[in-house]
């Protein structure tokens, strides 16, 4: 196997991450060694990061979009424990009047797009999670026909509902031979009450959901909302609550795209209580600033992940670090509770 270009990377005692296209880097990881990837792809050409080649939004149309991210899945698919899953977090798209050939207007369903190269590359289709999103605050930010009052009253015929976004996720059976790698996630009765296991099952889930995992029993295990108190409020993508995302602290770099819409932490932290044991190994290619590494190492597991931008890595080194020392301090809390 070739070795990736890696520009920098950055360790702690529970976290990696790399400088580098998470394609050529992924192409070098060991098969079954991720119990759990979940990440937010570039959607399509909605931002477009930097100026690379290997940018995944650096792209004119969904298609070529789906070209590229099908050599990730690929690798995603080996990579992957047999009997796990990959959870990506998108959404659908708009095109407006005139950037179409026809002239017409309506929505991408680019989330079913990714959900084509998962199964072409071999993972079936697990579940989908709606992520509940404001209308109110899409209108203020964005002032879709379709969500328009004027436009209720005038014909509503033009009328949508607000974009939600979703948690699409594959899994990836395991093949005749590979039983001795599969390993069952436990939710032991005597840890997790019957209330928690029916919220996570809810088919929609909310960023300002304030039910932080693992935060039931005793509190001192509350890691995860040591964590969510990281740094300032986060700003995210205009309709986030001020504490659901790492603050994007790139303002100063004129060549960091600045929509980098953060993945919600609560959200993240929901897919890996309910999809990995403590000290499993979680994976996301497209590691912005950290947010789904410090989701997972406020919850006791491991993180490893690829980010092509360098300010972007840089941040995410940064938040990475600052988790690891609140986690340690926690740990210290909990030693210092017992005796
Ligand atoms: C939607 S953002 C991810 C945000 C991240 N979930 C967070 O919360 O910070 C997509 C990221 O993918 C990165 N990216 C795009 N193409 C890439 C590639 N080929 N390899 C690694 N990262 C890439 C972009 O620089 C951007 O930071």
């Amino acid at each position: 196997m070739r070795d990736p270009l890696v520009l920098d990377q950055a360790h702690g005692a529970d976290w990696s991450i790399y400088n580098a296209d998470c394609v050529t880097f992924a192409q070098a990881m060991p098969d079954a060694s991720v119990d759990l990837s979940v990440f937010s792809p570039p959607f399509s050409n909605l931002y477009v990061y930097s100026e690379s080649a290997a940018d995944h939004g650096n792209c004119v149309t969904d298609e070529e979009f789906f070209d590229h991210y099908r050599f990730l899945v690929r690798e995603l698919y080996r990579v992957t424990r047999p009997g796990r899953l990959c959870a990506i977090h998108v959404k659908d798209l708009v095109y407006y009047q005139n950037s179409s050939a026809d002239g017409s207007a309506g929505l991408r369903a680019f989330s079913d797009g990714c959900t084509r190269v998962h199964l072409e590359e071999g993972f079936t289709f697990h579940c989908r999670i709606t992520i509940h999103r404001d209308p109110v605050l899409e209108r203020a930010k964005a002032n879709p026909h379709g969500l328009l009052w004027k436009t209720f009253q005038g014909d509503a015929s033009f009328c949508r509902v607000g974009m939600p976004e979703y948690l699409m996720v594959y899994r990836r059976w395991a093949r005749p031979g590979e039983k001795a790698l599969v390993k069952p996630v436990l939710h032991p009765k005597a840890e997790v009450p019957l209330e928690r296991w029916q919220d996570l099952a809810g088919p929609v889930w909310r960023t300002d959901d304030a039910s932080v995992a693992l935060t039931y029993g005793d509190p001192r295990r509350a890691v995860g909302s040591l964590v969510w108190n990281l740094q300032d409020p986060g700003r995210g993508d205009g309709d986030l609550p001020a504490t659901d995302v790492l603050n994007v602290e790139v303002a100063r770099d004129p060549d960091a795209e600045r929509h980098l819409c953060p993945m919600p932490l609560n959200i993240t932290k929901r897919a890996i209580e309910l999809w990995t044991n403590p000290g499993e190994v979680v994976f996301s290619p497209y590691t912005g600033i950290g947010s789904e590494g410090v989701a997972a190492l406020s919850m006791g597991r491991k993180f490893i992940g690829t980010e092509l931008h360098p300010t972007y890595y840089g941040q995410a080194c940064h938040f990475l670090d600052e988790a690891s020392r609140q986690v340690a301090y926690g740990s210290l809390f909990d030693l210092l509770a017992a005796e």
